[in-house]
């Protein structure tokens, strides 16, 4: 039998603001766009459970209620879906909240991603976690935040995710530069956030997931405002790389940047794709617009 995982929260920061999706965003959160029929929040959450985590904590602000009302029960809608005998529909409904425990904290001013992850330390307690970006969805044969858990299992420091990005786009991302370990290994040494174009030799860029001990907590309450004023997790890492080593990983699988438009444009095209209900409509119907334009 293998030995369980000590990693068993995940944190999941949807304290955003979603600037990029408005007006959509304007009253409903961005982590409750749909791929198809289910909200990207939601897969999310699939991701983790399926690579073991039992805990989810949301750090959320004002306004994102409905994150938090999609994995509560809703008796009201439960009760009427079985009187009528829909029985698919109400699994549907229940998918959500069977899925995990969860608990969710506040982040008062949008201060950053590592404020965010600051803000869910008393809930996380002294145990190492996972943090997960609902902007980077994954599709791939072992959970890309699994992928990562395994590596912190073997090796006991901090693990991020890492993809190569084309050249050009490096200013877009945390970049990662280190010393090359294996196939898909990198002992990191440097880590720049959104690093101005032609200032990084490294396209390896961090891909919002994390592997994490407790003690970047104590770290990133020391971090000074960095970028745009805002604490920076990355800035956290980087010390954390400094003290205790931190590690990276190549993830298998496809990613698809939902926080983007033209991202979401193509998730939401790939995850109709991969449903066998929607695959041939969907793809005769692209297949018409793209003959068109
Ligand atoms: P982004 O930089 O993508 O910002 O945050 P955003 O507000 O979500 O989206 P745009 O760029 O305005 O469209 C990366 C992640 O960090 C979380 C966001 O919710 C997102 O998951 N975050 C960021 C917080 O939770 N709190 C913050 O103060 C900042």
């Amino acid at each position: 039998m293998t030995k369980a995982s000590k990693v068993r929260k995940a944190v999941l920061p949807v304290a955003g603001l979603g600037t990029r999706f408005l007006p959509a965003t304007k009253a409903m959160p961005k982590e409750m766009l749909p791929l198809v029929d289910v909200p990207s929040i939601q897969l999310i959450v699939e991701e983790c459970v399926a690579a073991g985590i039992e805990e989810i904590v949301f750090v959320t602000a004002r306004g994102k209620s409905a994150i938090e009302d999609h994995f509560d029960r809703a008796p009201e809608l439960e009760a009427l879906l079985e009187r009528r005998g829909k029985t698919d529909d109400l699994a549907r409904v229940r998918r959500p909240t069977e899925l995990a425990r969860y608990a969710s904290v506040r982040q008062a001013e949008a201060r950053g991603l590592g404020h965010a992850v600051l803000c869910a330390r008393d809930v996380v307690g002294d145990e190492p976690f996972a943090v997960v970006l609902g902007d980077d969805l994954m599709d791939a044969p072992v959970p890309g935040v699994g992928q990562l858990i395994a590596e912190y299992d073997r090796l006991g420091t901090g693990v991020i995710a890492l993809k190569e990005v084309p050249s050009g786009q490096e200013h877009l991302y945390g970049i990662a530069d280190g010393e090359r370990d294996g196939a898909r290994g990198l002992k990191v040494k440097r880590l720049v956030e959104k690093p101005a174009p032609g200032t990084t030799a490294s396209r390896l860029a961090i891909i919002g997931r994390y592997v994490l001990p407790p003690e970047i907590f104590g770290i990133l309450a020391e971090t000074p405002p960095g970028r745009g004023g805002e604490i920076q997790l990355t800035d956290g890492l980087a010390t954390l790389c400094s003290r205790r080593g931190l590690y990276g990983l190549e993830v298998e699988g496809e990613r698809f940047d939902v926080g983007d438009r033209a991202g979401y444009v193509i998730a939401m095209a790939h995850y109709a794709l991969t449903r066998p209900e929607l695959r041939d409509d969907v793809r005769a119907g692209l297949e018409k617009l793209l003959q068109r334009r």
